[in-house]
Formats: structure tokens, C-alpha cells, sequence
């Protein structure tokens, strides 16, 4: 029987003197006299396994002329290594399953991170995103863990939703009505009664609404963890139009209690980066960010800072008109912050994550519980250096009065939202959630600059290619 070994099991097992079989990509190939020096990865870790290659193998001149990229089987004797690596591997057989040609898009040279994306459908070959993508396979085990180990239940919300969670309208429509034909109604409407759901529906901004059905009342502590649609315009370096959201909701915790929730969670997704992804973070650091992982060390160590937005408009506006910082914006009560306020707030002045509470009213969701001062909402967001915002959260308005007038003043349909009110009709109590966009917390965590390059297709305003 052949034993077959992915490579990170031949780094953790090291059986030195027994012959195995590997299979993979070449990373390179060097080429001495007599022998040949092959670097083999499949992928299953970041570090590559030397392989040499003797003169006296049969298929020797058709091996030693392999391009990178080129997919082997090779069966060999591992033996402990003088250099670098623990282990290497004598090749006594390669089998060649497709050598490649010339015209492979990614040769030797470094290529940019733009040209990539223009090749979305191998760049998964890169050291680069073969790192991002180890590590974020590891951020959503860990997510899972954590929420686990924290008593909550894994809920999936649906992905296809009559209301619009945010109730910023940046939705993208779900129809199967015929564009051409277009359904009336008497009032010359589109009579959305004759389309698939027989109503509008709309692909999910956020699950959150649905979690709160299971937090309250059920549950008692639920997190969803799934893809998200805005169709907003933002062509920024942190958005998409498709990204991953972890939204945990938990009865009876109050901010207080959410603000240590998010704490907490984001220093187990670091700490398990730190442990799990070593050489993938040292990768990555080394090549395009030095600080990276002194700077995560370093937070998963520190508390986070608290501070109300009010407090956190004064120190902007204070830094802008000593002239002690330079801002596009002038920072102003009542308008949300700019992401350069809150990097400002995160990485020049506090100089670690920070935690904004308190917003007003009119710049939050309708769902955010009212202060006593009638004006602010008890909201908070989660902003990191290099980022700006990471998660927003807040304590939900329990009560079925308040709730109403809100939604109300806000011009909104109660009746589309009946369900929801009953969360505050039955069983009503405190509730508390957040959601965490998970790309950011892969950028963060990898260092990555670029919102489109920590998804493996990216989506955003008039790219949906691959
Ligand atoms: O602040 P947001 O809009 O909050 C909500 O959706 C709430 N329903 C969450 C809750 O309380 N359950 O979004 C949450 C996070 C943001 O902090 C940001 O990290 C991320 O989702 N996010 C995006 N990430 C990538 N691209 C976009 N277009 C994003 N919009 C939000
Ligand atoms: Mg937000």
C-alpha cells in the first residue's frame, strides 16, 4: 500500500529513513550537475518540502526540465536534513501528472497584488494567498470554537430576506419577474404579488433580526456566521458587496457586557492566529508588513479602549484645530465619523483598539436601545488600527413602546416588521449583539492592506468576473 503523507504531516511526524509518497505542486526546481534540488508544496502548510532528485532516476531529463507549478507524485526515503528544513526527501520515483508550459501566468518573478486580482482563479497559488487562506480557514475554526466555548448556538439565517435589517436600503433584489413584462398593478406599480415570493424580497444585509427571534425567549445566546449583501457604493479598500459576517445576539447582556464579548473574541481569533498560523503571519509579516506581529502581540495583551463618541468627537476636533493632526474632515457632533477619524482615534492617539459608544441617535439603526438623554443609542463600534471599524454592535430597544415610536419617527412600516415586535411583546429582556465583518478581521489579523484580497472572489461596484 502506498503511504501517501501530505507535507505538513512529514514536518510534524518526521519518520526519517522510511520511503513515503508526496503529491503536489513544484515551487521550484534547481538544477546542479548530478542532481537536482526540488521544492514541493500541496498546500496542507506553508513550508515546502526539498526534494533531490538523482541523475540515475529513469524519467531524470523530463523532471529536471519541470516548470513551477508542474503537479508530481514522488516516492522517496526521507532523511534528516543539514540545512533548513528538519527533513528532506532521496526521490526514487516521480510520476508527472501535467508538466506546464511556458505561458503559466505565475513564473519565478514577484507579480503585484493588482495583477492578481486579475487572475483571481489561480492566485491561490501564491505563497501570498495561500498564507491568507490557510490563516483565514484557521480564523473560522477558531470563530466557532469561541462562540462554542462561550455557550452560544450556531444559527443559520436565511440568506434571502423580506426586510431590510439596517434600514439603509442597500439591498440587492431578489425576482424572477420577466424585465420585459413587468407586472402592474392598477396604480401602475410593479405588482410584486406576482413574483416569486409574492412580495419584495432582497438578498440579507445582516442575519442579525433573525438571531434575535432565537436569542430571545429561546436560545439564549446564538451566532450566525454567513455571507452578507450591500450594494452600496463604496469602492474603498474595506468594502465589498459580498463579505462574511459573524453576528453573535445574547439575551441579558447589556453594552457593557457586548463591549467584553467582542473583547474577548477578538483576542482569541489573534492568540489562535499567533499559535496556529506562525509561519504563515512570519510569511506575510517579512514581506509586507515588519510590525505585524509584535503590534498583534501586543494587542491581544493590552484592554481595549472605552470611549463615548462624544468624548471621541472632542478629541478628534481638538487634534484638528490645534493642528495636531490633518483630517480631510472636520469632525462635528451629530455627523458619524470618517475612517480617518477613526483611525486617528485607533492608531495615533489611543494606540490600540477602541471601542466607541453612545452614538446619536439619527446616525444608527432603528433598532439600537435610547439612551435616558434621549439623544444618543446605546451603540457601539469596535475600531483597530490600520482598519478603522471592525465591529458594530449594540444593546437592542426591548421595550414594544419605544421600539414603535422609533421605527415610526424613522418613517418605517411597522407592520413589515410584526415579527420583530413580538420579540418585545413575549418574553421581552435585554439583548445584546454585534456583528464582526470578517474580511476586516482577516486584513487584520494578516496585515493584508486590501479588502479584495482576503475573499477568494471578490464582489464590489462592477466586478463579479470570476
Ligand atoms: O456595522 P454593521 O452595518 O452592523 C450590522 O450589520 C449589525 N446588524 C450587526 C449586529 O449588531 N448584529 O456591520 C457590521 C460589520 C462592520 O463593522 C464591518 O466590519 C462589516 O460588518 N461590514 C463590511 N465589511 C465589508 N464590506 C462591507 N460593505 C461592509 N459593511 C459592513
Ligand atoms: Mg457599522
Amino acid at each position: 500500500m502506498t503511504n501517501y503523507l501530505l507535507v505538513k504531516k512529514v514536518y510534524e511526524t518526521k519518520p526519517v529513513d522510511t520511503v513515503v509518497t508526496v503529491r503536489g505542486w513544484v515551487k521550484s526546481l534547481r538544477n546542479s550537475k548530478k542532481f537536482s534540488f526540488m521544492m514541493l508544496n500541496d498546500g496542507s502548510g506553508h513550508r515546502d518540502l526539498q526534494i533531490v532528485l538523482d541523475g540515475a532516476l529513469s524519467n531524470y531529463e523530463e523532471v529536471a526540465k519541470l516548470l513551477i507549478g508542474s503537479s508530481v507524485e514522488v516516492t522517496g526515503l526521507l532523511i534528516a536534513s543539514q540545512g533548513k528544513q528538519p527533513v528532506e526527501m532521496q526521490a526514487q520515483k516521480v510520476h508527472i501528472y501535467c508538466a506546464n508550459t511556458e505561458d503559466y501566468p505565475l513564473q519565478k518573478k514577484e507579480t503585484s497584488l493588482e495583477y492578481l486580482r486579475e487572475i483571481a482563479h489561480l492566485r491561490g497559488r501564491t505563497n501570498t494567498f495561500s498564507a491568507v487562506f490557510r490563516i483565514r480557514h484557521e480564523l473560522a475554526q477558531a470563530t466557532h470554537q469561541f462562540f462554542s466555548g462561550e455557550d452560544f448556538h450556531y444559527l443559520h439565517t436565511p440568506v434571502i430576506t423580506a426586510s431590510d435589517a439596517e434600514g439603509a436600503g442597500e439591498m440587492f433584489r431578489i425576482s424572477t419577474l420577466d424585465l420585459d413584462k413587468l407586472p402592474r398593478t392598477d396604480k401602475g406599480a410593479i405588482d410584486f404579488k406576482q413574483d416569486y415570493f409574492g412580495r419584495e424580497t432582497f438578498l440579507s444585509v445582516s442575519g442579525q433580526l433573525e438571531a434575535e427571534t432565537y436569542a430571545v425567549g429561546s436560545l439564549g445566546r446564538v451566532y450566525t456566521f454567513g455571507p452578507t449583501f450591500r450594494s452600496e457604493n463604496s469602492n474603498t479598500s474595506r468594502h465589498l458587496s459580498e463579505f462574511w459576517m459573524v453576528e453573535p445576539e445574547a439575551a441579558f447582556n447589556t453594552l457593557e457586557d457586548n463591549a467584553a464579548l467582542a473583547t474577548r473574541y477578538v483576542k482569541h481569533l489573534i492568540n489562535h492566529a499567533l499559535t496556529k498560523c506562525r509561519d504563515e503571519l512570519e510569511f506575510l509579516a517579512e514581506r509586507y508588513n515588519p510590525e505585524n506581529i509584535k503590534t498583534l502581540e501586543h494587542v491581544a495583551s493590552s484592554d481595549f479602549q472605552m470611549v463615548t463618541y462624544t468624548e471621541a468627537v472632542e478629541i478628534v476636533r481638538e487634534a484638528a484645530l490645534s493642528k495636531k493632526h490633518k483630517f480631510e474632515y472636520l469632525a462635528k457632533w451629530g455627523d458619524d465619523l470618517q475612517t480617518e477619524h477613526e483611525r486617528y482615534l485607533a492608531e495615533v492617539h489611543f494606540k490600540r483598539p477602541t471601542i466607541v459608544t453612545d452614538y446619536p441617535k439619527d446616525i444608527k439603526a432603528f433598532y439600537m436601545k435610547l439612551n435616558e438623554d434621549g439623544k444618543t443609542v446605546r451603540a457601539m463600534d469596535v475600531l483597530v488600527p490600520g482598519i478603522g471599524e471592525l465591529i458594530g454592535g449594540s444593546q437592542r430597544e426591548e421595550n414594544y413602546d419605544k421600539l414603535v415610536a422609533r421605527m415610526k419617527e424613522m418613517n418605517m412600516k411597522t407592520e413589515d416588521y410584526w415579527w420583530y415586535l413580538d420579540l418585545r411583546k413575549y418574553g421581552s429582556v435585554p439583548h445584546s449583539g454585534f456583528g464582526l465583518g470578517f474580511e476586516r478581521a482577516v486584513m487584520y489579523i494578516t496585515g493584508m492592506t486590501n479588502i479584495r484580497d482576503v475573499i477568494a472572489f471578490p464582489r464590489t461596484p462592477k466586478n463579479a468576473e470570476f
